[in-house]
């Protein structure tokens, strides 16, 4: 899978998606991130991105021309299954989502900052928007970051133990359930009997049992039919 971000900061990307796991399947080449700094694609002087908003009112926009000259190219290399803007607005990031990005070949993520980009970018250019929470950040580089970690772990040979992305939390709509290592007693604290007993069938059903009632009270409405994560339309 390939995956190019858009950014004014590319920095950003540096550590959070050059570390552990992340780095292990560009290494492998499992998965590509390509990073293009937007001011590269400027026609202006000083390489200048952003100007005021027509109408007045505070905050810069991002300009449509350097992110249309970018998005132009790479779709002249390429074809992408998705063109995402990173977006408060956009489509709340769920493991669903995740799961469904994850089967796809190539996608953009484009970084928003300041009062956001010019429409006409949405309009025209943008496939596809995604929140990653209800709050504000600086800009879209975390929350690019954050997608990019979500779906590149679920590429098939990225985690070493295959299966250990399948028992996530929220793969099932259900949390995970508790884990415990070494030592099996820590001054008293002691590892559940069960977990010791070598019984994979009881272990198993223990752990179902307890995802279920962590969920219960923990995160209820993700056993709620109308669950967003339950809701196969937001695929
Ligand atoms: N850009 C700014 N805030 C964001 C958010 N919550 N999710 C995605 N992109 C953003």
């Amino acid at each position: 899978m390939r995956i190019d971000i858009i950014t004014v900061l590319p920095e950003i990307f540096t550590g959070a998606l050059d570390q552990s796991i992340m780095k292990r399947a560009q290494q492998k080449g499992l998965a590509e991130i390509h990073l293009h700094q937007l001011r590269d694609y400027s026609t202006m002087r000083h390489r200048q991105v952003d100007d005021y908003a027509f109408g007045g009112g505070a905050g810069m926009v991002l300009q449509i021309e350097p992110i249309w000259n970018v998005i132009e190219k790479l779709k002249s290399e390429r074809n992408y299954d998705d063109i995402i803007y990173m977006s408060p607005d956009g489509e709340l990031l769920n493991q669903q989502i995740a799961n469904n990005l994850s089967l796809k070949e190539n996608i953009v993520l484009l970084c928003g900052h300041y009062k956001g980009v010019d429409e006409r970018v949405r309009e025209h250019l943008i496939t596809r928007e995604i929140s990653i929470g209800n709050y504000v950040l600086s800009g879209g580089e975390l929350a690019a970051a954050v997608v990019s970690d979500a779906v590149i772990r679920l590429l098939p040979g990225v985690l070493s133990d295959e299966t250990s992305a399948l028992s996530d939390s929220f793969q099932d709509n259900l949390i995970a359930p508790p884990v415990y290592s070494r030592p099996n007693d820590f001054k008293g604290m002691k590892v559940p009997e069960i977990l010791l007993s070598g019984h994979e069938k009881n272990i198993n059903e223990w752990r179902f049992n307890q995802s279920l009632e962590r969920t219960k009270v923990r995160r209820p409405e993700l056993l709620l039919p109308h669950s967003p994560t339950n809701n196969p339309d937001s695929l």
